[in-house]
Parts: structure tokens; sequence; C-alpha cells
């Protein structure tokens, strides 16, 4: 049976589909009924009915509602577009994606060819991770945060999205509620209403560096909170927290029981002289009461070998893999043996893909701060910027008077065929996110396309 979204999904902010409201999925070729359906005409005048009743009340009924209240994801539906558009010959530059214009390090790469001619890795492994995989996972934390921890704490998953969607799942029962200060990486709020749980949006504001405050979550804090969505540096503001910052959030969760789920995917991308801290190594009180997520993907250029990690208290990381038992089973081995390389080896290629991203944070600040009408604080880390559009919003622009971030990244697509994704996919209209993973020359022409756009606006 074939289906079709009610919506473009590429046109997924422009009205159709309000961020936070979905369209339902409609069934393009209903179920119809078979000649044995038809056999005897009691039997066949009854399914038909009941057919014909469940395709009027298909959009509501054929999918569920948890899984049909799912948006798509903003960000890799901007991606796909800019890529669908590459494809088909337009010369589309891509700031959508989070993703290192790198290619994935040899000795990574050579590791991963030698798993594939190795009959060991061609069958079942163990559901949770590859034991060798889970042992180094465990030494590099310790390495790079300083938090010790055992390999049976770690969880191997289909990157740090499932294990965010794992950790969860297994953390959340209907009507808990999970601070997750705004903006916020798209994926939170979905992953913790899918696993029941209640997202509630703790603004914050470019003026704080986009950094939530204890006094801030404290005013979110009612007696249904089990949890705080934490991520530092963060996506997709490029906002760091200062150690003391995350210490004085660690003490607050422990001191009102509360859970942290503590994104450190980005750890490694600071300028400047911004730190890196880990939560449950600043308030080692907090480790029964943390989840940290973690994975390869942004630190060696591989997010599309799928391979990520949750680490947490026993009782979770159990429940966390009998869910991934389930739903998956093992994490493609061949990745695995691939991640296995990449912790166990040293640093010197993200050190030097930092080098590049951090001539490319300060140039694209830069570049997007002299286009009148964007406002760009300068980030710390991960890799990108946050920019303010709001006084562009509601002039006349080629013909168009957009009134939204949504409307504004739109025209940017069509008129300038530049890929941006809109702050309404992060819960704050009025901004774009731009990544600054992608090459040198494309960052400059990207830009300086915007930048001839938006200086008609009137
Ligand atoms: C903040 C954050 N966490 C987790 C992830 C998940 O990364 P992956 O599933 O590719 O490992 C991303 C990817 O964009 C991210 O930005």
């Amino acid at each position: 049976m074939l289906y079709q979204l009610s919506y473009d999904p590429l046109d997924m902010w422009s009205g159709h589909a309000p961020a936070g409201v979905r369209d339902p999925v409609v069934p393009v070729y209903g179920p119809t009924p078979g000649p044995d359906q038809m056999r005897t005409p009691r039997r066949g005048a009854q399914r038909w009915a009941a057919l014909t009743t469940m395709t009027r009340m298909s959009a509501q009924h054929r999918v569920s509602a948890r899984i049909g209240a799912i948006a798509e994801s903003a960000t890799l539906a901007v991606d796909a577009k800019a890529k669908a558009l590459k494809a088909a010959g337009r010369p589309v530059i891509g700031f959508g994606a989070g993703e290192p214009d790198f290619p994935t390090p040899d000795y990574i790469v050579e590791a991963a060819a030698a798993a594939c001619r190795d009959p060991r890795w061609h069958r079942y492994t163990p559901a949770g991770g590859l034991p060798e995989l889970k042992e180094a996972v465990a030494a590099k934390t310790f390495r790079d945060s300083g938090l010790k921890v055992a390999p049976s704490h770690v969880l191997i998953t289909n990157g740090g999205k499932q294990a965010l969607y794992n950790g969860f799942a297994a953390l959340l029962d209907p009507g808990d509620e999970v601070l997750l200060p705004a903006p916020y990486w798209t994926t939170y709020p979905e992953s913790i209403a899918l696993a029941g749980g209640t997202p509630v949006v703790v603004p914050t504001s470019p003026e704080s560096g986009y950094r939530a405050t204890v006094d801030q979550l404290e005013a979110a804090r009612t007696p249904a909170t089990k949890a705080l969505v934490f991520v530092s540096p963060s996506n997709p503001t490029g906002a760091v927290y200062s150690p003391e910052d995350v210490a004085a959030i660690g003490r607050w969760a422990v001191e009102h029981d509360l859970w942290v789920v503590t994104d450190e995917i980005y750890e490694h991308l600071v300028y400047g002289s911004a730190e890196f801290a880990s939560m449950p190594v600043e308030v080692p009180e907090l480790v029964d009461r943390c989840i940290v997520v973690n994975g390869v993907a942004k630190t060696y250029a591989m997010t599309g070998w799928r391979v990520g990690w949750l680490i947490g208290p026993d009782d979770i990381v159990r429940a966390a893999t009998n869910l991934q038992s389930h739903a998956t089973s093992n994490v493609a081995n061949v990745s695995q043996v691939a991640a296995l390389a990449a912790v166990s080896g040293d640093l010197t290629a993200v050190e030097a893909m930092k080098v590049a991203f951090d001539r490319r944070r300060r140039r694209i600040v830069e570049l997007l701060s002299a286009i009148p009408g964007i406002i760009c604080p300068e980030p710390e880390g991960a890799f990108y910027v946050y920019p303010s559009v709001e006084e562009l919003l509601g002039l006349e622009l080629r013909g168009r008077r957009p009134a939204t971030s949504a409307e504004l990244a739109t025209l940017i697509l069509d008129e300038a065929e530049v890929a941006v994704v809109p702050g309404e996919a992060f819960g704050t209209p009025g901004y774009l996110r731009l990544s600054y993973a992608l090459g040198d020359a494309d960052l400059e022409e990207g830009v300086a396309r915007m930048a001839a756009l938006l200086g008609e606006a009137r």
C-alpha cells in the first residue's frame, strides 16, 4: 500500500503544517476489496462498509496517534531538499545538515574494511554492543571528560539519536515532565513525547548566550518534573556552559532529585577560552541519576556510520538494552569495529577539523553580521551559528513579504538556492540555524548569495 504525506515535507513550515501541528498521513491508495472479499454478498457488503468507513476515518486512525504526532526531522528535511535540488542540477549550497564535510579518517575506514572480510562480524553480536567497544568507550570517557564508568554502564546504540530515544524510553512514564531549554535540538521534544513524557520548554535568550540559569529552570519545575535535558556545546546555538554553571545546574538537579540527560556529542568542539565540562564529573552525586549521551558522528566525521552510546546507572542501562534487544539488536558490527578504531585512537583528526571549524566560525559570524537585519552572536562550540532575523521579517523581498523565519528560509532557498534551517524547528521562531561544517568556498559563496538577496529587503 502506498502512502503520501498530506503536505509537502519540504514545505513543512510554510503554512500547511505549522510547527507543533502535524498533518495526518493519508493514504493515496486506500484498501480496495479483493475478489475473496466479495464471495458472499453479505460478508462482502459488510467488509466493504467496514473498509469504506476505515478509509473515511483513515486520516485519524490508520496511523497511531502516538506515531502520527511525530513531526519529520526538520534538519533532515532541509538537508534532503538541498540534496534533491543538487541532484537535479541546481547549484544549492546547504547550511542545513549538522555533519562535518571531512571524510572519515583512513585508519577508521581501514578497520571497517578489514571487519567486512572477517566472518566473525557477519553474525549477531550482543544487543548492547561489542564488549571491546564498551570497554573502549569507558576508557575514552575517562580520558576525555574524567567520568569513570564500568563497561557495563555503556549501551552502544545506532547513533546518539537512538541513545536518546532508548534513554527517554527507559526513564519516562506518562505524565513525567522533562525540562527542555530552548532553542532546543529538534529531536529532543519528539523523543521525549514518544516515550510518553511531556517536554516543558524553558526559553533562553541571546542576551544570556542562550544559556539557561538555575532560576529559569527552577521556575519551570513542578512536582511532575522528572528530568532535565542538558547539552553543551549546544545544537543549534553553539552555546557552551562554563564549568561553574554546569556545576550549579547539577547541584540544583541533585537537590530536587531530578535526572539529567546530558548530551556530550560536541564535547571536543569548543573554541577560544570556552571549556567543556561534564555534569556528572562536576557533580559526582548526580551519577546515579544521570544519562550521558555521546557518539562518534561529530568527533570523527562519522555521521553515516551510526554509532553512539549512552552511559547510565545499572537499571537504566539494563532496561534500555532490553528495549534495544527487541527493537534493533546489535548495531552493525562493521560500524562498531570502525567506532572501536575511532575511540581507541588519538584525537589528531578532530584537532585538525577543529582548526577548520574555528576559522569558519569566525568568518561566518563576520559575514552574517555585515548583513543589515541579521544579528549573529559568536558561538563558542559545536559548528552552528544561530542568528536572529527578526528585523527582516515583514519586509518586502522579491515580491514576497516573509512574516516568519520559516517563510524567510523558504524564500532564501527559492531565490538564493541556499538551504538554512528556520528557528521554528528549534522552538524559537525568528532565527535561522546555519551549520558551518561545510567547505570554506561554499561558506563564502552561500553567505554572499544571502547577503545579495537580503540586501534587497525593503
Ligand atoms: C545535540 C545532538 N545530539 C545528538 C545527535 C545525534 O547524532 P547521531 O545520531 O548522528 O549520533 C546530534 C546530531 O545532530 C546532535 O546535534
